[in-house]
């Protein structure tokens, strides 16, 4: 299947990707004036399982309702729409999904309360967001958006520009992804990703007033150490924190449970995946496949497995 969906989920209604057309016009386009979600569905066993569709929605709802994006469909209706379009697709693949909710055109007036809005959903096959397993990290120039500024728990397209200059700037220097500090100098997250540490056994992520996006694989990663008595804690974490950890990874959509081997030129232990790491991986792996007992209802089921 090629990268372009054939049908897309506009407006409340499945149609060819042809069809879903905007303005040039449109708010977001000029202003970043949209939310949006980064959704997977895995293909497994013959069966496509969206992995945590309900808990998405509800922030793509609440990103929006911090920003006065009133939206124009229902919770159910989204994710109706979103199951429609994978069924619509007939994706035999996992693919990432992507809702946006976005101010249409409405005139330049900074004041888009009353200007018209507009959703749209469109998936497309997807594997590793990483050219590489085990990643060699920055900590960024830039610093991660304030929140005496805008709302960096709020997944907006505006908040994303921070995202690719240091994303960019990563690349530019050789390194596979760029990490964060917050205004304060404390450790904020991943340009695309959370991040943990593992210090003296003890498991520790930034919480959510350090700027963060507040990750549903995070989340997901949290509840899943619990299960298994591992020791976790959300604490402000000190740059030098990363060069003496034991290990340090990533948790997001796009990229999943993904370790960290050196950050600065500076080694994480012996520069291998850690123990905890593989184990986290390896829970995470079976949740979102729909082999998670406890956890089942963190998968919707697209469609019945094909004979
Ligand atoms: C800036 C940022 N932080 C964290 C995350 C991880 O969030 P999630 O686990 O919900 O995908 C993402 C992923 O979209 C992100 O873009």
């Amino acid at each position: 299947m090629s990268e372009e969906p054939e049908y897309i989920w506009f407006d409340g209604k499945v149609v060819p990707a042809s069809e879903a057309k905007i303005s040039v016009k449109a708010h977001a386009l000029h202003y970043g004036t949209a939310v949006f979600e980064g959704i997977r569905a895995y293909y497994h066993n013959n069966e496509l399982l969206v992995f945590r569709l309900k808990d998405h929605i509800r922030r793509l709802l609440e990103s929006a309702r911090m920003l006065h994006l009133e939206p124009t469909f229902t919770e159910e209706e989204i994710q109706d729409g979103i199951i429609a379009l994978l069924k619509k697709n007939g994706f035999r693949t996992s693919v990432y999904i992507r809702p946006i909710l976005f101010v249409g055109a409405g005139g330049i007036n900074l004041d888009y309360r009353k200007h018209p809005k507009h959703i749209a959903a469109f998936a497309f096959p997807f594997s590793a967001y990483f050219e590489r397993s085990g990643l060699r990290v920055c900590v960024s120039s830039w610093r991660r958006i304030s929140p005496m500024s805008v709302i960096p728990r709020a997944k907006s397209a505006a908040n994303y520009l921070n995202s690719c200059v240091a994303t960019i700037e990563a690349k530019l220097s050789g390194y596979d992804e760029a990490l964060l500090l917050d205004e304060g100098g404390r450790v904020s997250e991943g340009a695309g990703e959370n991040v943990f540490i593992v210090r003296r056994g003890v498991i520790s992520t930034p919480p959510v007033y350090s700027s963060i996006l507040e990750g549903i694989t995070r989340d997901t990663v949290i509840t899943l150490a619990k299960d298994s008595a591992l020791s976790i804690e959300e604490r402000p974490i000190d740059r030098s924190e990363l060069y003496t950890a034991e290990e340090v990874f990533f948790t997001g959509t796009a990229s999943e449970v993904e370790p960290i081997l050196q950050i600065d030129g500076r080694k994480i232990r012996d520069g291998e995946p850690g123990r905890v790491t593989g184990q986290l991986k390896a829970a995470y792996s079976q949740a979102v496949r729909g082999e998670s007992r406890k956890h089942a209802d963190w998968v919707t089921t697209v469609y019945a497995k094909a004979r």
